[in-house]
């Protein structure tokens, strides 16, 4: 199966699609965990893309394209995978429209994960992540069996730098301008499924797969 998970910043995509992961087997192509792997290596792309991270901007198209042909071009591709914050402007939309035609692998579903602004800054203000794998945690709404450590990976659980407050708020200005025209881009491909994002992780999960049809 080939998925985008498309939502705000902390909607909880990188959280359903550690779920998908594990229920599909496919890999997840995370952007920002791909730009955070870089930024903690100190390369040369993780240099540029931090500047633009740390001020809630989004990394330039043409570095952020080239990352995904490169992902996508590798074996564990060929039986599916999980987009998760790609894409996130109509440019790069069109980017992946014509890298899925030109390696025959057509999209099967985007799915839409909806969470109001409010509820988003509350999320953000609690949540950890793993410094080694990215999965997502939260102080209240899932945490973690022993404190500060992965239960995926056992990575230290870290705070990050783009979740203060008022960086969280500039990223949903970029997300409301530049990201939600995609709703519908996908709507006219008939691809689009919304799903209400309020409730519990495995309240979501379900609508998840429900509407996939997987279980
Ligand atoms: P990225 O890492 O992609 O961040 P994001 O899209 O802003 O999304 P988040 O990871 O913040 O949230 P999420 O929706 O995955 O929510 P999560 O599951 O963690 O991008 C970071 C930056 O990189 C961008 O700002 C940009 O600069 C750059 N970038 C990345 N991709 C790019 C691109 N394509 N183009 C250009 N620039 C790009 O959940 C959030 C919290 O809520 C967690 O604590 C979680 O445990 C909790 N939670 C989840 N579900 C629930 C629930 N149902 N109830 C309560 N809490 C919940």
């Amino acid at each position: 199966m080939r998925l985008i998970l498309l939502g705000a910043p902390g909607a909880g995509k990188g959280t359903q699609a550690e779920m998908l992961n594990s229920l599909l087997n496919i890999p997840i192509i995370s952007t920002g965990n791909i730009f955070r792997a870089h930024i903690a290596e100190g390369t040369e792309l993780g240099i540029k893309a931090k500047r633009y991270i740390d001020e809630g901007k989004l990394v330039p198209d043409e570095l952020t394209i080239d990352i995904v042909k490169d992902r996508l071009n590798q074996d564990d591709c060929k039986n599916g995978m999980i987009l998760d914050g790609f894409p996130r402007t109509i440019k790069q939309a069109q980017a992946l429209d014509a890298l899925l035609v030109e390696l025959n692998m057509p999209l099967d579903k985007v799915i839409n994960v909806e969470v109001a602004d409010e509820e988003i800054i509350e999320r953000m203000a609690g949540r950890t992540v793993c410094s080694s794998c990215g999965t997502p945690y939260h102080k209240k709404f899932k945490v973690e069996k022993v404190a500060g450590i992965c239960d995926n990976c056992q990575g230290k659980l870290i705070q990050r730098e783009d979740d203060r407050k008022e960086t969280v708020k500039k990223r949903l200005k970029v997300y409301h301008d530049q990201t939600s025209p995609l709703i519908e881009y996908y709507k006219r491909q008939n691809k689009l499924v919304n799903i209400d994002g309020i409730g519990s992780v495995e309240e979501i999960s379900l609508r998840v797969k429900n509407a996939l049809g997987v279980n």
